[in-house]
C-alpha cells in the first residue's frame, strides 16, 4: 500500500487558537478515512491545508506526491473536495454547473460531455439536467455537488461533512453512494463527520480529533483494543451453571472477570485468543453451550471513551 495523505506536525494557527496542533497521519491509497470530532475540532480546518486552500503554520503535508502549501493548483486537479457548504451556480442547470466545474478543473472540452452525463447518470439526475440548481431539494443538491466533485475524475475525494444537512432517506442515498465510489471505484476517501453511524457504516480506518489535537488513529478494532481493556465473550447456556463454573473461569490466565446472569456467562478476557480455552473450560464442567458471541464495541463507544480519556 501506498500513501496518499501523509503529515507531519501540522499545525495552524489562527491568531491565539491553535486550530490543528501538529497532527502527523496517513492515508493509504483505496480506504475510507474518517475524520471524526466535534463541531471546531479542526476538520474543516485539516481539509483545507490538505487541499492548499489555506496556509500551513507549521509541519509539513504531502497529498499524492504533492505540497499543497506550493502546489495547490496541480494537487486540486487530482483531488475533489466537497466542502460543507457546496457552493453551486443556483441560476445554471445542473448540466451547466457540471461543465463550469469541469472546465475550471481542466477537463479537456473533448472529455467534458461524456464526463458530464457519467455522473448525472451516476448520482441519478440525468432527467434533472436541465433544471436550474436552484429548483433542487437539499438532497438533490448534495448529490449534484457531490457530482460536481468528481466531474474531473479525481483519485481522491474529500467529503466535509456530506450528510449533515439532510434528512434520513437523502443522507442514507449519500453514504450509499459514497460507499459505491470507494467499493466499486477504487477511490480513496477522506470523509470528516460526526456522524458516528455513518462513520461506523464507511470507514476502514478513522481518526479522532477534538481542539485540534490528534487523540486516536486505527480501525474501529484496533481502536477498541487500545480503549477498552480486553474484549468480552458472552456464553449462552442450556441451564443456568453453578457457581464451581464461575470460580474455575476466574482461574484461568488471561481472563479479566466473569459475570452470570442467569444461563447467560460473560466473560472479560485479555485476547480473543482465549476463547477455546474458555470454551472447554465451560464443557469441562459440564456447561451446555447454545452460543459463544464476541461483544464487539461500537464506533460510537469507542468515540466517547476516547474524548473522555483526553479530558482526564
Ligand atoms: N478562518 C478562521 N479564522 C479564525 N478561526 C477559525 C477560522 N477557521 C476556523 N477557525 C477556528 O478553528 C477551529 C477549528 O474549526 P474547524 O476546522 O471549522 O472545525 P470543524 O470543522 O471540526 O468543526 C474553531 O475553533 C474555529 O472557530
Ligand atoms: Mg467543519
Amino acid at each position: 500500500m501506498s500513501s496518499v495523505i501523509q503529515t507531519e506536525h501540522l499545525t495552524r494557527r489562527f491568531g491565539d487558537l491553535t486550530a490543528l496542533d501538529q497532527i502527523s497521519l496517513t492515508v493509504e491509497q483505496g480506504e475510507v478515512f474518517g475524520l471524526l470530532g466535534p463541531n471546531g475540532a479542526g476538520k474543516t480546518t485539516l481539509v483545507r491545508l490538505l487541499n492548499g486552500m489555506l496556509a500551513i503554520s507549521g509541519g509539513s503535508a504531502r497529498v499524492l506526491g504533492y505540497d499543497p502549501a506550493s502546489q495547490g493548483d496541480q494537487l486540486r486537479r487530482h483531488t475533489g473536495v466537497l466542502t460543507e457548504t457546496p457552493s453551486l451556480y443556483e441560476q445554471l442547470s445542473a448540466r451547466e454547473n457540471l461543465i463550469f466545474f469541469g472546465t475550471l478543473y481542466g477537463v479537456p472540452e473533448g472529455d467534458l460531455s461524456r464526463r458530464v452525463d457519467e455522473v448525472l447518470d451516476l448520482f441519478g439526475l440525468r432527467e434533472r439536467t436541465a433544471n436550474k440548481a436552484g429548483e433542487f431539494s437539499k438532497g438533490m443538491k448534495q448529490r449534484l455537488a457531490l457530482a460536481r466533485t468528481l466531474v474531473h475524475e479525481p483519485e481522491l475525494l474529500f467529503f466535509d461533512e456530506p450528510t449533515a444537512a439532510l434528512d434520513p432517506e437523502a443522507s442514507r442515498q449519500v453514504t450509499d453512494l459514497i460507499a459505491s465510489l470507494s467499493r466499486e471505484r477504487g477511490r480513496t476517501i477522506f470523509l470528516c463527520t460526526h456522524n458516528l453511524d455513518e462513520a461506523q457504516r464507511l470507514c476502514d480506518r478513522v481518526a479522532v480529533i477534538n481542539r485540534g489535537k490528534l487523540l486516536a488513529v486505527g480501525t474501529p478494532a484496533q481502536l477498541a483494543r487500545d480503549q477498552f481493556q480486553g474484549t468480552w465473550v458472552e456464553i449462552a447456556l442450556r441451564t443456568a451453571p453453578d457457581g464451581r463454573l464461575v470460580t474455575a473461569l476466574q482461574a484461568l490466565p488471561e481472563v479479566i472477570q466473569v459475570s452470570l446472569d442467569d444461563q447467560k456467562l460473560a466473560v472479560q478476557i485479555n485476547h480473543d485468543d482465549v476463547i477455546p480455552a474458555v470454551v472447554v473450560q465451560v464443557v469441562e464442567l459440564g456447561g451446555q453451550i447454545m452460543r459463544v458471541n464476541p461483544r464487539e464495541h461500537s464506533l460510537e463507544e469507542i468515540y466517547f471513551k476516547v474524548q473522555e480519556e483526553a479530558k482526564a
